[in-house]
């Protein structure tokens, strides 16, 4: 039963909505809304709502599957659709846009897939991604995602995914890009134009999509799917910048998210799609649900049935029906029973149609359908290549010491251990589509092999299982380790571990596996460990016991030899971590970015004066921005361009300083600005990222950098959740991790 509240929602929106169909259709003066405006003007309530239906396709299923459908087919060619997913290939493309064609007014398909991290080629998963912090690389690889999609039919991504997620236990932190909103903004915005080029229509750019819409990374206990809860306040400083930087960016598409926040599902959620995504931010594009979860409203317990799923959905500001058959079943008699404008029908088909005619879609509707064309465009060596460099970027070093990284090409022996060691189409993590793993992807095995030199012999021993208990294996595993000089470790997770419907309460480092390191160290010989998989896991023995450890998550094609190159020193890795890793499951939630509390833990030994466990330090293994390097980095010599510390209205100041390789290795240094609003009403984090540099040095190398610091970078929400610089102090802190600040200095807002 809908609540009386809601229904005054409703009348109140309808009245709005005839107001403001005309006002939208009334004002739009470009080319393209004018023809939409014709086409509307043409089209049947049922081809209408058919635009704005969406079905699954025959690759396979991302979602739960709806049982007894009609032909698929049929109904495309009756109007009653207006995008698909999940249609691999051109020729099944083509097969499903005739259909289209056959329609009355022939209005083109929209073709969608998760393109998450590359479509033929597969890159690093997101999250490892994030840790290059190389906005241009990010971009890039987009870009080649693109390429390869759209050549292969594909006009629409359902990315990227720019979910802030502070909980390793979520399977669906690999998508993103971390804890930071500041960070996953930047990113955001490379991925859209990455993922969308220069402008829709060209035939190598796809529409992106901000998901999930919003702040599905905060469901509660990391359980995915699960209810979210969080003041406006966190929300609008942590969970949505991302997506506003995607709009900004100009992205196409939003898909909003299965959870519930604050007690009403995202789907059905007016307060994000209307009053904040169409008007505070005045979105053009259009809102995708995700894949049924119109229909699971009546799950959530928000409604009784579809009819009333659809009637929220619609007038929450949700256009397209991903696979619930919510809208397709409801919307017209929903309009005949007087509780769904037409105009707010015209609203999304307006939405929907003005994306086709962007992409150029009612030109030619089989632009992105060229044989040819997907077979010259995918897995081009230059791109192959760039992925290459894109995963030796995405690796961590999280520990090397004395120097056992990186290795000799001259040693004699190598004993390669792990489940891992072999591992190829593991490589491609979750949200890889699907080619055969023979063909491309190269594995840690067989990248060391090209590596190694002519005298160099491999020994290899799985040693165990990745989550199987025997140790049968281990007696082989440590006899290859007594042969070598040195040995390298691959252990971690499966790769659907990981992923949608991957939450975990449990991410030590699973299996036996953790024995196995500890009974290889046991030998005397240097042991390095590298780690695989979509999310933070832990791992304490080895981090305390073991003295190189890389992580290198889920690689994609290249792995292989991306790893090989750091191993080796031909890349001196400089991947920095976006998301915090716990000590503990017992420590989740832990992030950077908290606030100071009144009781903070100044130590470990603070009595009284400590927000932290008393069986546990109360900082985390790895903190947020923490990577490691081959050299190392000195800086020194800050200064500023003014001589006061003061700035006001609109006034700038700048810092800089002296970075320096102060080690034997060329290498790569993220250079990161934390600041901190010392007194603040509401609360400000003790520490919030605002700026960043990459800097290549080679060894002996110095260079300034420069940070210039105005009011907008030290801005945050107040408690009218308006983004303001309020006046007063503020502590700058320049550090190569959240953790290690080398330089700061305070500076005064004045008015
Ligand atoms: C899935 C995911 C979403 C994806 C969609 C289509 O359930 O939540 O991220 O884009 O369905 O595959």
């Amino acid at each position: 039963m809908i609540k009386a509240y809601t229904q005054a929602t409703f009348i109140f929106l309808f009245i709005c909505f005839t107001a403001v169909g005309n006002y939208v259709f009334a004002q739009s003066d470009t080319a393209i809304d004018k023809r939409v405006a014709t086409l509307l003007a043409k089209m049947t309530l049922d081809e209408k709502i058919g635009q704005m239906n969406q079905y699954n396709g025959d690759w396979d299923a991302t979602g739960p599957v709806t049982k007894d459908v009609g032909n698929k087919l049929d109904e495309i060619r009756e109007g009653r659709v207006g995008a698909v997913l999940n249609i691999m290939g051109t020729a099944h493309v083509k097969t499903f846009q005739d259909a289209a064609m056959k329609s009355r007014l022939k209005i083109p398909l929209l073709f969608g897939q998760d393109v998450i991290h590359g479509y033929r080629i597969t890159f690093p998963i997101p999250l490892a991604e994030a840790c290059s912090w190389d906005m241009d690389m990010i971009e890039k690889a987009e870009r080649i995602a693109a390429t390869e999609a759209s050549a292969s039919g594909i006009n629409w991504t359902f990315a990227p995914m720019v979910d802030i997620a502070r909980d390793p236990r979520w399977g669906r932190v690999m998508e993103g890009a971390g804890e930071d909103p500041f960070l996953g903004a930047r990113i955001a915005s490379a991925r859209v134009t990455g993922f969308q080029g220069d402008s829709l229509g060209s035939t190598d750019a796809v529409m992106a999509c901000a998901k999930h819409f919003a702040a599905y990374g905060a469901a509660i206990g990391g359980r995915d799917y699960n209810s979210v809860d969080m003041s406006n306040y966190t929300l609008w400083s942590i969970y949505l910048p991302p997506f506003k930087a995607a709009l900004d960016a100009g992205v196409a598409t939003f898909m909003n998210s299965f959870n519930d926040l604050n007690g009403i599902p995202a789907t059905g959620n007016s307060y994000l799609q209307r009053d904040v995504l169409k008007g505070k931010w005045d979105f053009k594009g259009f809102v995708v649900s995700d894949w049924g979860s119109i229909g699971e409203m009546i799950n959530h317990g928000y409604v009784k049935d579809n009819y009333e799923a659809a009637q929220v959905a619609i007038t929450a500001g949700n256009d397209m029906d991903m696979e619930s058959r919510s809208y397709i079943n409801n919307l017209k008699q929903l309009m005949a029973d007087g509780k769904v404008p037409v105009s707010m029908i015209d609203e999304s088909v307006t939405r929907i149609l003005r994306k086709k005619f962007e992409l150029g879609l009612f030109d030619d509707p089989y632009k992105f359908i060229n044989a040819q064309r997907e077979r010259t465009s995918l897995n081009r060596p230059e791109n192959v290549e760039f992925a290459r460099d894109m995963a030796r970027k995405s690796i961590v070093l999280l520990k090397n010491d004395k120097q056992v990284l990186p290795l000799s090409k001259d040693l004699k022996t190598i004993a390669l251990i792990g489940p891992l060691v072999k591992a190829k189409k593991e490589l491609k993590g979750f949200w890889s589509l699907d080619v055969d793993p023979k063909e491309n992807v190269v594995s840690l095995w067989e990248g060391m092999q090209k590596q190694i030199g002519p005298l160099t012999k491999m020994l290899y021993a799985p040693g165990c299982d990745i989550t199987d208990a025997s140790r049968i294996g281990f007696a082989d595993a440590i006899a290859a380790a007594k042969q070598a000089d040195v040995v390298v470790m691959a252990m971690g997770e499966k790769p659907d571990m990981t992923g949608e419907a991957k939450s975990k309460s449990n991410i030590h480092l699973p299996g036996v596996q953790e024995e196995l390191i500890k009974a290889v160290a046991a030998t005397g010989k240097p042991v390095i460990v590298i780690l695989m998989a979509g999310r933070p896991m832990i791992f304490n023995w080895t981090a305390d016991n073991v003295p190189g450890i890389l992580y290198a998550w889920w690689l994609g094609s290249e792995g292989g030899d991306a790893m090989a190159d750091v191993m080796f020193g031909a890349y001196n890795p400089s991947g920095k971590l976006t998301m915090t890793f716990p000590r503990s499951e017992g420590q989740i939630p832990i992030y950077y970015n908290h606030y100071n509390t009144g009781r903070p833990a100044l130590n470990d030994n603070d009595l009284f004066y400590k927000s932290a466990y008393i069986d546990l330090p109360n900082s985390p293994r790895y903190p947020f921005g923490y990577g490691l390097s081959y050299t190392t980095f000195q800086y020194s010599d800050l200064e500023s361009d003014k001589l006061t510390s003061t700035i006001k209205d609109n006034e700038t100041i700048s810092f800089s300083f002296l970075v320096e390789n102060t080690g034997k290795y060329a290498g790569e240094e993220t250079v990161q600005l934390y600041i901190r609003a010392l007194v603040s009403q509401p609360l400000r984090p003790v520490k919030e990222l605002r700026d960043f540099r990459k800097v290549r040095l080679l060894p002996g190398e110095k260079r300034r950098i420069v940070f210039t610091i105005n009011r907008a970078l030290l801005a945050g929400y107040n408690n009218n959740l308006d983004y303001v610089a309020h006046p007063g102090d503020y502590q700058l802190m320049f550090g190569s991790s959240s953790a290690d600040i080398r330089l700061q200095k305070t500076i005064q807002l004045v008015n």
